[in-house]
């Protein structure tokens, strides 16, 4: 039987005002719904069957060459073969002390007693700084923090010549990276910019494009994604002083209990994919061709597979955990982010006896295209 797909509206004001609650009561009346921008899929087991099959739910959603987040096998293999080694744990393990130090001396600044937005003051200037570390982009942290905030501002106003601007604007930041490294002469600093810089693909060096595009990848999604990560965990945190507690007697558990916080509210919404063939789901059918949209945050609460969504169990519900996604585009940032988010938690820990939410002043959520919180007020003791 093919019955017809129900629709809903997720830009409109009532959506925006209650993401997780609207994805909770979508999730649980339909497995997936239709707006003019596609077909979103809410449960665990449809997002992950079509993450898993790249060959019916492709990619490649726009025109605009994305590295690799747009490209379908078998090309895609190759890139991941190129890019997922600037993330291995060498790599990891010799940043780790520096990204430490950028989160101390941020922490050690943070005033005691007074109320503190953990998005703003906390999360956004510790991924631009850390991120800017990692590339060797020391001294522009200031533009991409304007960046960001004009990026946000942009998405969330759908203008699509604003869209574009902004996006242009970001590849000229790229590009004057690039720039001062071929200036340099012989002695270019030694960081992943430079590396990619000479790394060949097919016995050829990259194109000018490709570098940009995939150093695109590696900055502007993602630092809005770790700024929002860490206000969700600062968040569960401040309001979960037993976990708090737990985790300054025992910090070995961090990265597992960061991924289980950021499960029950995942600020990392969606990704889209378009069909390539005709496609069953449940009782509905989707032409080729449809736009769909995988909704990580709305999978992870999955009553089906967690049970409670709000219940924190980080060995029980590990194994399903979208937060990083899943088949061969899950994130190849994953460990990036893992040790920057615990870096940071630890520095927040071992530089406070406790951290609690901020008396009245109340938490601001964060709408598409981010989830989480926009400001998350908290007091540092
Ligand atoms: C808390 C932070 C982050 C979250 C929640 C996150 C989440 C995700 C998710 C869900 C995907 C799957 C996309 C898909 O299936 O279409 C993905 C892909 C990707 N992520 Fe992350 N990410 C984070 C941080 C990072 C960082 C720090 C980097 C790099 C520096 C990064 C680089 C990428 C790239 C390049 C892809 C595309 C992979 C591909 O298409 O093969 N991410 N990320």
């Amino acid at each position: 039987m093919n019955k017809p797909i129900p629709t809903w509206e997720p830009l409109s004001p009532e959506v925006l005002a209650d993401q997780l609650g609207t994805y909770d009561r979508m999730r649980a009346a339909c497995a997936l719904a239709e707006s003019p921008r596609g077909v979103t899929l809410f449960r665990h087991a449809d997002v992950v069957a079509a993450a898993s099959d790249p060959k019916t739910f492709s990619s490649a959603t726009s025109a605009r060459r994305a590295v690799p987040n747009a490209i379908d096998p078998p090309e895609h293999a190759a890139w991941r073969g190129l890019i997922d080694p600037f993330f291995a744990p060498a790599h990891m393990a010799a940043l780790e002390p520096r990204v430490s130090a950028i989160a101390q001396a941020l922490v050690a600044a943070l005033p005691r007693g007074a109320v503190v937005d953990a998005v703003s003051e906390i999360g956004a200037p510790f991924a631009v700084r850390a991120q800017t570390e990692w590339l060797g982009w020391q001294g522009i942290e200031d533009e991409l923090l304007s960046w960001m905030a004009d990026n946000h501002a942009a998405t969330r106003s759908g203008d699509r010549a604003r869209t574009a601007a902004v996006a242009a604007a970001f590849d000229e930041i790229i590009r004057a990276q690039l720039r001062r490294r071929r200036e340099s002469g012989a002695t270019p600093p030694t960081d992943p910019t430079t590396a990619l810089l000479a790394t060949t693909f097919d016995g050829h060096p990259l194109d000018e494009a490709d570098i940009v595009s995939i150093l695109r990848n590696w900055t502007a999604g993602d630092l809005g994604s770790l700024a929002a990560a860490l206000g969700v965990v600062v968040r569960f945190l401040a309001t979960h002083p037993d976990v708090q507690q737990h985790l300054r007697a025992h910090p070995e558990g961090l990265a597992a209990a960061i991924d289980e916080m950021l499960r029950i509210d995942d600020p990392f919404l969606v990704n889209r994919r378009v069909t390539t063939a005709d496609v069953r789901i449940g009782d509905h059918e989707l032409a080729a061709g449809t736009r769909v949209y995988l909704n990580w945050t709305s999978a992870n609460r999955d009553e089906a597979v967690f049970g409670d969504p709000e219940a924190y169990q980080p060995e029980r519900n590990a194994p399903d955990n979208l937060v990083y996604g899943v088949g061969i585009h899950a994130c190849p940032g994953r460990p990036l982010a893992t040790m920057e988010l615990v870096v940071a938690v630890r520095a927040l820990l071992q530089a406070t006896p406790s951290i609690e939410p901020a008396p009245g002043v109340e938490p601001v959520r964060e709408t598409y295209p981010l989830g989480g919180w926009r400001r998350v007020p908290v007091r540092l003791r």
